[in-house]
């Protein structure tokens, strides 16, 4: 780590795309920076340094990226005329995919950054302090990631429920998925490396352990004897560690989602009645397309061994709508499959092409006006299960773990409230009367809401 950076308090802003593991890398990304004396704010405006986050998963990312860039030139520009230094560090996945080419095309870049290679900035912005240089790093250095990384974590705050990464990275390559080439093979973290950071959070008052990772469940990694566990055992582990409540994972995949990691769910306590396990369509034809390796059967199957296990397990699900040569039956598949299957909250994009990936070169695209179409179709099945699953609570009383203030501004919420996860990973929101934040109580359903629930404490 540069020292010589230490001396300094300077202004960090970051801007974050995508999904949860950006979440986790952003954070990490200001922890790293927070070690060398930046400080987080939410404006760049003025900021000494911006990092953009990006995610390349969906259409437009580069166009994003781009237009982010020519705003923060101009401030750049601003700053500059009052002698000033702003730093820009583009990371993530489009830093990733693009590389050099965001050099020639938006020259304001300072930093470029891979999702596997981000622990090196504070080094790179020395560089670029000391000799105005432009730098680069997109190396696939898991391992040394998650080594430097838990350094700086164990100096930084942490929240009541924290995000734990065990595993990057993805084998699978469905054809429409740009993870396998962006954030490299897949790669699980030694078992005791995990439940290390996993004491040492929850001894610095995490309540909650979020494990992480692209294939979760096909985690795979060894403890120091050399065996190896599956998700089951490591969430087994973890779950020993005393003073932890929660344990929830996120994303899993039908085709490693095993007997052992079922049976998990009935007899952890501390884990959570919630399975996200995407399937992306109910179709056969576009699953075998999609190079899913599994049949809509299969997910029936595993949806009755978790419902035999958890008779009251909330489940989530990925869609895409309009993959190359979806069928208007093809998609009636997926609608019969949602109306079958039940879920409490979902995720869903129309089909985006990703270059480099297979499906992006297939000649049967479909319109987007179709793509469109049955989105909107699909959302409105997708909003009414999830409405009818939240108003089953109204009048229940269950524990809550408040982890977040309520913005001013945003529809649910006003001044004073706070915002906390049900069991089934709905918000919950509630006047916050005593110092409730950072607590797990009991909290009384007063009306459901199509994406949250409001409440009070009993
Ligand atoms: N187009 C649309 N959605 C996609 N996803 C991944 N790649 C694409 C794409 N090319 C969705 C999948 C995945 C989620 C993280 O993003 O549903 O599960
Ligand atoms: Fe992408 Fe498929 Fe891997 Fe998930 S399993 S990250 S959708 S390639």
């Amino acid at each position: 780590m540069n020292n010589s950076l230490l001396q300094t308090s300077k202004k960090l802003y970051i801007k974050t795309y995508g999904c949860q593991m950006n979440v986790y890398d952003s954070d990490r990304m200001n922890d790293l920076m927070g070690a060398v004396g930046y400080e987080n704010t939410d404006d760049y405006i003025d900021a000494d340094m911006v990092i953009i986050n990006t995610c390349h998963i969906r259409e437009k990312a580069a166009e994003k990226l781009y237009s982010d860039l020519g705003r923060i030139k101009k401030q750049k520009d601003k700053m500059a005329e009052q002698g000033r230094k702003m730093i820009v560090a583009v990371a993530g996945c489009v830093g990733q995919a693009e590389g050099e080419e965001i050099f020639r095309r938006a020259p304001v870049t300072d930093i470029i950054v891979g999702p596997e290679s981000y622990q090196s900035l504070p080094d790179l912005v020395g560089k670029v302090i000391r000799d105005s240089s432009k730098e680069i790093d997109l190396d696939f250095k898991p391992d040394n990631k998650f080594d430097v990384l838990r350094e700086v974590r164990e100096k930084s705050e942490i929240g009541v429920s924290s995000f734990l990464s065990v595993q990057e990275g993805c084998d699978k390559f469905c054809t429409f998925c740009v993870v396998p080439y962006t954030r490299g093979a897949e790669f699980s973290r030694s078992v005791d490396k995990i439940y290390e950071e996993a004491q040492s959070l929850v001894k610095k008052g995490a309540q909650e352990i979020y494990f992480l990772g692209q294939n979760v469940n096909a985690y795979h990694g060894a403890d120091a004897n050399g065996e190896v566990y599956n998700l089951a055992k490591l969430i087994r582990k973890v779950a020993e560690i005393d003073g932890i409540k929660r344990i929830r994972y996120t994303t899993s995949h039908p085709r490693d989602m095993d007997d052992e990691l079922i049976a998990a769910h009935a007899e952890i306590p501390q884990l959570m009645p919630f399975l996200h396990l995407p399937i992306q369509s109910g179709s056969n034809n576009i699953l075998k397309a999609m190079n899913r390796k599994h049949a809509r059967q299969d997910y029936f199957k595993i949806i009755e061994k978790i419902r035999k296990a958890v008779p009251d397990i909330g489940l989530s699900s990925d869609f895409i709508v309009g993959f190359p040569g979806e069928t208007e039956q093809d998609f009636n598949d997926t609608l019969d499959l949602i109306e079958k299957i039940g879920f409490t909250q979902c995720y869903s994009f129309k089909y985006s092409p990703r270059p480099g990936t297979p499906a992006a070169e297939a000649k049967n695209q479909i319109a987007e006006e179709v793509k469109e179409e049955r989105l909107s179709r699909l959302q409105a099945l997708l909003t009414k299960q999830q409405t009818e699953f939240n108003k089953k609570f109204e009048g229940q009383i269950m524990p809550v773990l408040f982890d977040r203030i309520a913005t001013k501004g945003k529809s649910d919420s006003k001044v004073g409230q706070i915002i906390g996860k049900s069991p089934w990973l709905q918000s919950v929101v509630i006047e916050n009367k005593g110092d409730l934040l950072g607590k797990m109580v009991n909290v009384k359903i007063l009306k459901a809401r199509p994406s949250s629930l409001v409440g009070e404490v009993v």
